[in-house]
């Protein structure tokens, strides 16, 4: 375990046969604390802030299994893990409605200017309803959401934009099957076209070489001057200097970031900016029972790849 976990994660591995060796810390670990840790190890459970490479995975030698409390795995070298047999499982399912609920509460925050109009009120500022007043927001309701990947949490945000009155259009590796694009009236196209089309573009692809800065200055600047950017994904699919620069210029209107390039720090550029601008510390998956659930999957996994019948494998790239 690379970080403090709750004790009933401990005692279900212990309860299966397994001697647990834990980090008495829930900060991000070295990359010699997880040699350490890993070294003799059958198993280890991972957190989104380790980086396990491959001198991680070489250290541990007698490693079978490296599972994530996480859905996206782009912090470990997943190719290394395959090379040495180790398999590397993830916990897809747990956090798709948290990750979800966020996508829409940026989104929405955004469009209506809740943190703007929240300090509005806190500074003094006077109810006073006039038909132009501050901090007017935009429609959401009668809108296009594009939303880019048709994975489990894209599908999610996509069901819940339908029930807020907008129009889908969306990308993705392999589309939706012809019931979910009908239930969702949705439009599948190219990213060019999504971009152009959509007042939100909300981002749900995993970050691999493929996406990493496909949301740059070009697609920035092809987008509508109204639209919203919302990114509950991975902050390296957008060049966030292309980002700064596309709000300091009125390419686009308004951004929701859950996630940033260089967690744990947070771009300057953007955190100077506050029009329509909303941003939150890569909190997605931050409630009670979805990081229970998530922590449970992923002690599950090891125990179930250590027996030999591993379960939420990542997929090989
Ligand atoms: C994930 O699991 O990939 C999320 O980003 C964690 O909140």
């Amino acid at each position: 375990m690379s970080q403090r976990v709750p004790g009933w994660a401990v005692e279900t591995l212990s309860g299966a046969g397994f001697e647990v060796r834990m980090r008495d810390s829930d900060a991000p670990a070295s990359s010699d604390e997880l040699v350490r840790l890993v070294e003799g190890a059958r198993g280890m459970v991972s957190f989104l802030t380790d980086r396990v490479d491959c001198a991680v995975i070489e250290a541990g030698g007698a490693l079978e299994v490296v599972s994530t409390v996480a859905a996206g795995y782009d912090n470990i070298d997943v190719a290394a893990a395959v090379e040495r047999g180790v398999e590397v499982c993830h916990t897809p399912d747990a956090l798709t409605d948290a990750t979800a609920d966020l996508t829409m509460a940026l989104l929405l925050a955004a469009a209506r200017r809740l943190p703007e109009n929240d300090g509005f009120l806190r500074e003094g500022g006077r109810i006073l309803w006039r038909l132009e007043q501050p901090l007017m927001g935009l429609d959401v309701s009668g809108t296009t959401i594009g939303i880019v990947g048709a994975g489990k949490i894209g599908t999610a945000v996509a069901r819940r934009a339908r029930a807020f009155g907008m129009r889908i259009v969306y990308t993705g590796r392999s589309g939706w099957d012809r019931p979910i694009e009908e239930e969702l009236s949705a439009t599948r196209c190219e990213l060019d076209e999504l971009v152009r089309t959509a007042d939100v573009v909300s981002l749900h692809v995993p970050l691999t070489d493929a996406t990493r800065g496909m949301i740059d200055a070009q697609v920035l600047q092809a987008m509508k001057p109204s639209a919203l950017l919302i990114n509950t994904s991975r902050g390296a699919l957008v060049d966030e200097d292309a980002l700064a620069d596309a709000l300091e210029s009125g390419w686009i209107s308004g951004v929701g970031l859950d996630v940033f390039a260089d967690e744990p720090a947070v771009n300057e550029r953007l955190l100077a900016l506050r029009e329509r601008v909303v941003l939150t510390p890569h909190m997605g998956s931050a409630t009670e029972g979805t990081r229970r659930a998530m922590l449970a999957t992923a002690v599950d996994n090891v125990i179930a790849a250590l027996r030999g019948c591993a379960k939420n494998v990542v997929p090989r790239r």
